[in-house]
């Protein structure tokens, strides 16, 4: 197995193919000056199995990723597979309105065509591990609308079914679970009084599992959504005063879902607020945490100066099998 590293993942690659004495495969890229990506593979790949590190943060990662794996099978790699720790796109899984795009629908047909696995971690539209037909979860979307929404829906559900029984374009993803190994770092870090909440029922499921590997209470919030950046949180009754407390979510894009959950969680008298997330996007930085939160802390799915939990050896984990 040749593991290579797209811009974005470089690192990650690295400790990946460290984990599990992988080589290490050689790649030039670079942006010529119109911005368009250069991709040169100069490892030899031929009838080798290869994987593919690189979490699309952004278009560009997302365009170099596809030039990469489509090179490799180009070159007659044995099997490729795409491990996209972060999946760009994965929040716009539902036709809110109707003639909306299910953007991330359209990225995983594009990945799995140029790749025979894609692995991803903990993919926002999916709430457990495991491999998934994803295509069943977008005929999920798709019949939600057929009972909520009008007729002029109903050619996209008919559309989702062609694809599927035409058997084209399977879109398996493995989706791997850092929630235990962010829960981790958080149980070495407190011994005692420590209470997890999810920020929203979302994210409650995740939660209830972290707080089983840290061994303390779990509880959450509720949050109503009213833009892209706008959110409000409301708490029922929470048993918090004088305990740390440890927010947890899977991602962290604005950052708004988690200075107002701090903000109530300081109302009801906590002693100590942290905050751990698998992917910090963190789309508007990091200082609207300062003085409001003790900690905030990622995993490296997207490589940051708060990336404290490494994700390496799960993935290194699934590549092995
Ligand atoms: C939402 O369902 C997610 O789990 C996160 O809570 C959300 O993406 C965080 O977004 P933001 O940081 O922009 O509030």
């Amino acid at each position: 197995m040749i593991i290579f590293g797209g811009s974005n993942s470089s690192n990650l690659a690295e400790k990946v193919a460290k984990c599990r004495n992988y080589e290490l495969g050689e790649v030039e890229i670079r942006q010529f000056p119109d911005s368009e990506i250069y991709v040169r593979i100069l490892s030899d790949v031929k009838d080798r199995e290869c994987a593919v590190i690189q979490s699309t943060r952004n278009n560009d990662n997302l365009i170099e990723l596809l030039i990469i794996l489509d090179a490799l099978r180009d070159l007659k790699a044995k099997k490729v597979t795409a491990v996209v720790p972060y999946l760009g796109y994965a929040r716009q899984d539902k036709r809110f309105k109707s003639g909306e795009a299910l953007a991330a629908r359209t990225v995983l047909k594009l990945i799995s065509s140029s790749a025979d696995r894609i692995v991803t971690v903990n993919c926002h539209f999916l709430n457990e591990g495991g491999v998934f037909d994803a295509d069943d979860y977008f005929d999920v979307t798709s019949r939600f609308f057929e009972k909520n929404m009008k007729s002029d829906t109903f050619d996209s559900i008919h559309f989702d079914k062609k694809i599927k029984n035409d058997g084209k374009q399977e879109l398996v993803i493995e989706n791997l679970d850092a929630f235990p190994v962010v829960a981790k770092y958080f149980k070495n870090k407190f011994n005692e009084n420590l209470v997890a909440i999810a920020p929203d029922k979302g994210a409650l499921q995740h939660v209830k599992l972290a707080a089983e590997v840290i061994g303390c209470e779990h509880d959450y919030l509720e949050k109503t959504r009213h833009s892209g950046e706008e959110v409000t949180i409301k708490t029922k009754s929470l048993n918090i005063k004088n305990k740390n407390v440890l927010i947890l979510d899977d991602m962290i894009s604005t950052g708004g879902t988690i200075a107002e959950s701090a903000k109530v969680i300081k109302q009801c008298g906590a002693k100590t607020i942290n905050v751990g997330c698998v992917h910090g996007v963190f789309s508007k930085g990091t200082e609207m945490f300062k003085g409001v939160v003790d900690e905030v802390v990622c995993t490296n799915t997207i490589n940051r100066e708060c990336s404290k939990v490494d994700v390496s050896e799960l993935i290194a984990g699934s590549l092995f099998h």
